[in-house]
């Protein structure tokens, strides 16, 4: 396996199983039904990038079993609970549009990273999953700032 390559997916997958965590808390703390929506939907796109990474490790004859097992292990599920219960907090303290542009700047590094990672990936097979995890964060953070400026704040 290409140790750099490698190096950079596994971090990829860290960023994306955060981000799931992220979203899936947030939607749970939002009073707006349109915003809750967006969010539970970020979350099951932030899950497909977890597997779709996942499975590019995989295919490059890394091991992901360590992940699943931290993530099913009772301190992996105890780590989850308390940033969801850190985030919920966060929701009540600093209110809803902080907590959304906090996501927004996570988008943002996110989309940093995937550019950085496609400039230097030749393999098509990786830059077609990069290229289309790049685009989701995009699609993401526009609809948050979009949201935020007011456009989209038209839950039926
Ligand atoms: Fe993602
Ligand atoms: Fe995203």
């Amino acid at each position: 396996m290409d140790r750099d390559l490698g190096k950079s997916l596994n971090w990829f997958l860290l960023l994306e199983i955060n981000q799931v965590q992220l979203y899936k808390a947030q939607a749970h703390q939002v009073a707006d039904t349109h915003l809750r929506e967006a969010l539970n939907r970020f979350a099951q796109i932030e899950q497909e990038h977890v597997e779709k990474i996942a499975t590019l490790l995989r295919q490059m004859g890394g091991d992901v079993g360590w992940l699943t097992a931290a993530c099913e292990s009772s301190w992996g599920k105890q780590f989850a609970r308390l940033g969801m219960e850190g985030i919920m907090s966060a929701v009540d303290k600093i209110g809803e549009d902080k907590l959304l542009s906090i996501a927004i700047l996570g988008e943002q590094r996110a989309i940093a990273d995937y550019k950085k990672l496609i400039a230097k990936t030749p393999e098509p097979w990786v830059l077609e999953v990069l290229w289309a995890n790049l685009i989701d964060e995009e699609l993401h953070s526009g609809w948050m700032k979009n949201y935020l400026t007011g456009k989209q704040n038209i839950s039926p």
